[in-house]
């Protein structure tokens, strides 16, 4: 889309407010808050199971069980604030380039749909809220919605690519 003066400036103090949930999530263990986020994400969306061929692919184990529903989690937390970070320096999500790449191509091949990177903002946001519920505020709130953004509209445009 346009280019607005929202998107083109990550604030020194956005970032500062990423950063600051983001340690403050790190007293609680990693895996337990990025759980909590993909439960939430199939609260909002059950039928997202789907396209996730770990999770078709493993019969009953529960959900809360999984390891490699942990480990995407954990990854999508991390990439949102190491994004984050990098806008403030760069302008620019500065996610290397084959990695980018690499993520077009398998969410496209999953078939992930905007709207699925709209449930996934929902339950990243609703997470943090519940982690940190004495930090929260409208300016974190828009601080991590735009980190989650820009790195959610760099991986469309590489999807695109990729289709
Ligand atoms: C796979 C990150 C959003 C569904 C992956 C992988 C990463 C990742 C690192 C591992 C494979 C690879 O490296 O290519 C992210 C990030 C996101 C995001 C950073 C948002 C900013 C989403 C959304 C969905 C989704 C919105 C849809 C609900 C999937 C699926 C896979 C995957 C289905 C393949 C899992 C499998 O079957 O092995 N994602 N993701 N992701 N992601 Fe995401």
């Amino acid at each position: 889309g346009e280019p607005s003066s929202e998107t083109a400036t990550f604030s020194e103090e956005q970032e500062r407010l990423v950063l600051s949930a983001w340690n403050a999530m790190k007293g609680q263990p990693t895996a337990d808050v990025a759980l909590k986020f993909f439960l939430r994400i199939f609260e909002i969306a059950p039928g997202a199971k789907q396209m996730f061929s770990f999770l078709r692919d493993s019969g009953d184990v529960p959900l809360e069980n999984h390891p490699k529903l942990k480990s995407h989690a954990v990854t999508v937390f991390v990439m949102a604030c190491e994004s984050a970070t990098q806008l403030r320096k760069t302008g620019d999500v500065e996610v290397r380039q084959a990695t980018l790449k690499r993520l077009g191509a398998t969410h496209a091949k999953a078939g992930v749909a905007d709207a699925h990177f709209e449930v996934v903002k929902t339950a990243l946001l609703d997470t943090i809220k519940d982690a940190v519920p004495e930090m929260w505020s409208p300016e974190m709130k828009g601080a991590w919605e735009e980190a989650y953004d820009q790195l959610a509209a760099a991986i469309k445009e590489e999807m695109k690519k990729a289709a």
